[in-house]
């Protein structure tokens, strides 16, 4: 049986590291040891691009080559890790993945969706994600979070109005695809949210024929 793979996306800030992590925990309490990864990067040569993609060394970056960049280390990660594990039946959960690119190159950077999405079939074939978290949580909060941080990538170093426009281009996201996007109410404490991304999770497996 074909396994299962998750995706967790939104704004820098949200939570969805923690909360990858907290599902993680339960999926394991379940008797299911989930793939953990995260984009860019999962493996050997993509985690080479994130360096190289992530570098604030790098402000020169053409929004094009960014937008490739991103797609080159799917390529390669979908190929080595999660299209592997998926058909060997593994659940795999995502740190990040098609819809990062979607929002931050296609609308933060004003590339469009559509030429996203274009490179990204490309790179990626058709491993898309059979279902997405996308932690809504308030643009404006998530940016003040950020801004405490002491070290911060070339993707962080942006004013609050484009979390902003990521935010609304995540939330045009879960519009377009509405079966794949799971939105889920991040507003509240950590503990409130994972409440709400496992009984979503609980929901898929049963869809999925997971019995557990
Ligand atoms: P992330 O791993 O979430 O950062 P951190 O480890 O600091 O939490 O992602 C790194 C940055 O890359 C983040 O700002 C979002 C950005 N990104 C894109 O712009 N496009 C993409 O396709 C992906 C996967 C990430």
């Amino acid at each position: 049986m074909k396994g299962l793979f998750i995706t967790f996306e939104g704004v820098d800030g949200c939570g969805k590291s923690t909360q990858m992590r907290f599902l993680s925990e339960y999926l394991m309490e379940k008797g299911i040891a989930p793939v953990l990864t995260r984009e860019p990067g999962g493996c050997n040569i993509a985690e080479k691009i994130r360096d190289l993609v992530l570098d604030i060394e790098n402000k020169e970056m053409y929004d094009r080559t960014e937008a490739l960049l991103y797609a080159a280390a799917r390529a390669q990660h979908v190929g080595e890790v999660v299209g592997p594990a998926v058909e060997s039946g593994r659940v795999v959960l995502c740190d990040r993945f098609i819809d990062s690119s979607l929002a931050y190159q296609g609308v933060g950077r004003g590339l469009g969706i559509e030429a996203v999405m274009d490179i990204n079939c490309f790179a990626m074939g058709d491993c898309m994600p059979d279902k997405t978290f996308f932690l809504d949580f308030p643009p404006h909060l998530a940016f003040e979070r950020m801004s405490k941080k002491r070290v911060h990538d070339r993707l962080e170093t942006q004013e609050e109005e484009f979390y902003i426009l990521l935010y609304n281009g995540f939330v045009k996201l879960a519009e377009m695809y509405p079966e794949r996007i799971v939105r889920i109410d991040a507003s509240g404490n950590k503990f409130e949210t994972q409440e709400i991304v496992r009984a979503k999770m609980d929901e898929i497996l049963k869809e999925r024929g997971f019995f557990v």
